[in-house]
């Protein structure tokens, strides 16, 4: 979807939107596209260039917001359709911050000798819950997925540092207030767009900035690094301005960061990974440059990743 096409359905504009957010367009998904289907079209493609045999996957964590079901998980879903014998698969629900959540735990596993490949996956069906009379957040979120194997290395590459943190009491900052057990959908449930997203986006926005920059130097901090030492910084694609205030905040100039807002629009936790893979196929990352990750999201939860590739 074009920022024409919401011209023609919310009182916006294509200069509002550009200017506010950096969003031209959004992917969304076709009818009868699943989330899962999204998920497994991206695992396949990770699993491919990681050359990893099927039998080796020790876990399957899938970061989203728009599961195929409240039960099962959406990955025990993708592992079913995959066909990965010997894994776990569950879901782990930190919004946009999905991803990072994934690889934190997916460190986790690796460096207490759990397992030795997890697949990590950020996949969200955001059209199935945005709600398109409401201009203040229609024009942000589009579809996606993005996928990552993540394995132990002797030579001192992998997930250096991670950080998160969370402020549950900003909860109805970003939100769907609608549809679970404290709210749940009776049979005289009137429609007023109280099932899909609603946020506050200019304090979203103020707390973002301050978060994720704090997220980004914790994790540089913490492997023993400086900012100079960032070869690319992968932000969560919510928001140019966002974006900016995060790279003039660490001293990085522009060419060190990874931007594709303006293709796909906010994807949530697919954003991150879906930057990832376009500027590792883009032959941007090279070994042993250090990726600096970093996400904001409902919850309020956000975190960053700081890997040496
Ligand atoms: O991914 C999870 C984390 N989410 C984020 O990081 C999102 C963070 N927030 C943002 O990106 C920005 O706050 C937005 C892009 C959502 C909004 O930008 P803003 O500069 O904070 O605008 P605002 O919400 O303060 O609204 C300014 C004006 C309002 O009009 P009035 O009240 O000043 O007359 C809005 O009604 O812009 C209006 N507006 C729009 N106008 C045209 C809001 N949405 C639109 C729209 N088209 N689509």
């Amino acid at each position: 979807m074009t920022n024409a096409d919401f011209e023609k359905i919310v009182d916006t504009s294509d200069e509002w939107i550009v200017s506010r957010t950096g969003i031209r367009e959004r992917r969304i998904a076709d009818n009868g596209i699943s989330t899962s289907d999204m998920a497994v079209a991206a695992l396949r493609q990770a699993i491919d260039m990681a050359q990893c045999p099927h039998d080796e996957i020790d876990a399957i964590i899938v970061g989203t917001i728009t599961p195929d079901y409240r039960l099962p998980s959406t990955a025990c879903v993708v592992q079913e359709k995959m066909g990965f014998p010997n894994a776990v698969a569950f879901d782990a629900l930190a919004a946009c911050t999905g991803f990072i959540n994934g690889l934190s735990i997916a460190r986790a596993f690796i460096e207490t000798g759990t397992y030795k490949k997890v697949a990590v996956i950020g996949v969200e069906r955001l059209s199935s819950i945005t709600n398109y009379k409401d201009r203040n957040t229609c024009v942000l979120f589009g579809d996606a997925a993005g996928a990552a194997i993540v394995a132990g290395d002797t030579n001192g590459r992998g997930i250096l540092s991670t950080f998160m943190k969370s402020a549950g009491n900003l909860r109805e900052l970003l939100w769907m207030p609608t549809g679970g057990t404290l709210n749940p959908y009776t049979a005289d449930f009137t429609y007023d767009g109280s099932d899909k997203l609603t946020m506050n986006g200019s304090e979203v926005f103020k707390v973002a900035v301050r978060q994720m920059c704090d997220a980004a130097f914790r994790v540089i901090d913490k492997a023993g690094l400086e900012p100079s030492d960032i070869s690319l910084v992968i932000p969560h694609q919510a928001n140019m301005r966002i974006i900016d205030a995060l790279r003039k905040r660490l001293g990085v100039t522009m060419d060190k960061v990874v931007l594709n807002v303006e293709k796909y629009g906010n994807t949530s936790s697919a954003s991150v990974p879906l930057a990832l893979d376009e500027a590792n196929r883009a032959g941007r990352i090279k070994p042993d440059d250090h990726v600096l990750m970093v996400a904001f999201g409902g919850g309020l939860i956000w975190g960053a990743a700081l890997v040496r590739w």
